[in-house]
């Protein structure tokens, strides 16, 4: 008998629940994964031509820090709302907003389904790895056409395929081969559902976006060392730390033998790591 499919509004509120508890992990990791993302950052704020007096949303913005990218560069007059579904993130996104001094940022809580803006309210809209997350992603790829104005831009950044993304994939794989899991990958909607520039632009062109550009851009995640990368993955990656924090001391163990091993090919004479990972990201005009 095969399990019949999620109901899409159990499946939503379970998402959110986990992105809420998870954004102190993002919040403590925020720095390093900030500046190893920061190419990502760059072309989806270059893809979206930021000028002063614009209006720009950022969607599923986490702490916010490419949005603040923008921020800045639609001074004098300009306004970037910084949003996210969870209300845990939009908090973590506001502290850290104020600890940049910025102050043409608004801050509100928004889905990524049903966005809560005025139609063409927004010049530009930024979502870093968030689409990807959404239950229905066409219906947020409209949503956002609605809330851009006619020729107004969407830059967005999803992940490539798994194996191209050793960083996300070293913990996953160790967590697997121990039997500590039963399927390598997260169940969808997960990280790794737009992977490819078809998927990502059909997605674009239904939602009725023009002008799309897609490209990717290869980043290294740099780690002290095997636990470095255990404990941040851990971390952000809040499914791995309800599983982790179940296990014994054995347990922890194996699954440490088996991440040095994984992670040999990556590994520098000073036991420091740098995992490579490769973001797609692409830019639409509505
Ligand atoms: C992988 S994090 C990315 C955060 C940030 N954009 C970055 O690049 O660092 C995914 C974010 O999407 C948000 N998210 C997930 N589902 C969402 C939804 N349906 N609506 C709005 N935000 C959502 C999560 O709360 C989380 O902050």
């Amino acid at each position: 008998m095969t399990a019949s499919p999620p109901d899409p509004d159990e499946l939503r509120a379970s998402i959110r629940a986990l992105w809420e508890r998870s954004a102190d992990g993002w919040a403590q990791s925020n720095g390093r994964f900030t500046a190893a993302t920061l190419a990502v950052s760059h072309w989806l704020v270059n893809a979206i031509r930021p000028q002063p007096g614009q209006h720009l949303l950022e969607l599923a913005a986490g702490i916010g820090e490419t949005g603040f990218l923008a921020a800045e560069l639609i001074e004098p007059g300009g306004v970037l709302v910084s949003s996210d579904g969870a209300e845990a993130m939009v908090e973590a996104a506001r502290a850290r907003a104020e600890e940049l001094g910025l102050s043409n940022v608004e801050f509100r809580p928004v889905d990524l389904e049903w966005i809560d803006a005025r139609t063409a309210e927004f010049d530009g809209v930024l979502c870093r790895w968030g689409y990807m997350f959404a239950v229905d992603r066409e219906a947020a790829l409209r949503e956002t056409r609605r809330v851009l104005r006619p020729g107004g831009r969407v830059a967005l950044a999803t992940w490539t395929a798994p194996e191209r993304n050793p960083w996300a994939m070293l913990i996953r794989e160790a967590l697997y081969d121990a039997g500590l899991t039963d399927a390598l990958l997260p169940p969808s909607p997960s990280p790794f559902d737009l992977a490819t520039p078809a998927i990502l632009g059909t997605l674009l062109e239904d939602a009725g976006f023009a002008e799309i550009e897609t490209a990717e851009v290869e980043l290294t995640f740099p780690y002290a060392g095997v636990i470095d990368y255990f404990s941040e993955a851990v971390a952000i990656l809040r499914p791995l730390t309800d599983l982790v924090s179940g296990l014994n001391e054995a347990q922890l163990k194996d699954l440490r033998a088996r991440l040095e091993q994984k992670a040999a090919p990556y590994e520098h004479a000073d036991g420091s790591l740098s995992l490579p990972g490769v973001a797609l990201v692409a830019v639409a005009e509505a």
